[in-house]
């Protein structure tokens, strides 16, 4: 069984997570296995899906009245941005109105920088991502031995939204996403820029046989969690349940309500942002 890296005295923390759709889920995938005992919130901004090509105003705004509407409900310990989209604009405006720990997931330039043999690496992200002045400085710091592709679509995001939704693959679009590299002569390794791309790596995997490593979002942000907890200990809650949700109640509320609670959350609500 997995042991818990949060101290047996320690109250438990409530995280929330939040994104565009369901791509952060692969972040709150990777958090829960680290810190099995927290209590976890994660809501999807469906109302302004998908987030790719929002202007940077809209972004910042939206994760502060995301934020600001759940605090009103729950206590937070911290909020993880669990979309590379929104991480490279608005946490400095969290940090700036919110006093627990903001932590965000930005494309893994380092590791790939690292991990790469050939020193060619691809940037599969969102079309706002690959545009990022912040992106670009990540790769001057870390990659400036590398060339890096970039491939910034928003096709690849509704893709995976659609997977989610209906367990089926568009194929042929897919495909088109990531033709221009089918053929790269040295391209080894691809990072998964936007946190719903590792909900196709399977398939992604199968389009680019060349490709050596595929690096998935949010790596080493659940020791970076678990560090921030011995400065900023939780606060107490008296509800306890997992609780997922959403900005707008769209047509297929059942469908989402149910996927939630596959993944752990009891209950879907509909956020009132207005
Ligand atoms: N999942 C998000 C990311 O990591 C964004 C998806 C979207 O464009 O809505 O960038």
């Amino acid at each position: 069984m997995m042991e818990s890296k949060l101290s047996k005295k320690a109250l438990k923390p409530t995280i929330l997570l939040y994104d565009s759709g369901m791509g952060g889920l692969t972040i709150y995938d990777a958090i829960r296995r680290a810190l099995p005992d927290a209590h976890y919130l994660y809501c999807f901004d469906n109302a302004f899906f998908p987030y790719s090509e929002k202007s940077e105003a809209v972004l910042i705004e939206r994760a502060v009245a995301i934020v600001q509407k759940i605090a009103e409900i729950r206590p937070l310990s911290a909020v993880v941005v669990a979309c590379n989209t929104a991480s490279t604009v608005v946490l400095p405006a969290l940090r700036a109105n919110f006093r627990c720990p903001i932590v965000g997931t930005v494309p893994a330039i380092k590791p790939a920088a690292q991990i790469s043999k050939s020193k060619t690496i691809g940037l599969l992200a969102t079309k706002g991502t690959v545009n990022r002045p912040y992106v670009d400085e990540l790769i001057a710091q870390y990659a400036p031995h590398c060339v890096v592709e970039k491939i910034g679509t928003t096709d690849l995001v509704e893709i995976v939204e659609e997977k989610q939704q209906s367990g089926v693959v568009d194929w042929q679009r897919l495909e088109k996403v990531v033709a221009p590299w089918q053929n790269h002569p040295t391209l080894d390794t691809v990072i998964l820029g936007c946190t719903h791309f590792p909900l196709v790596k399977a398939e992604l995997q199968q389009l680019l046989p060349n490709v050596a490593y595929f690096i998935d979002p949010g790596v080493g942000l659940s020791n970076r969690l678990i560090e921030l907890f011995k400065y900023f200990p939780p606060y107490p809650e008296e509800k306890s349940i997992n609780t997922a949700f959403c900005t707008q109640k769209s047509p297929n509320f059942p469908q989402r309500e149910k996927i939630m609670q596959q993944w752990g959350f009891e209950e879907l609500v509909v956020l009132d942002l207005e």
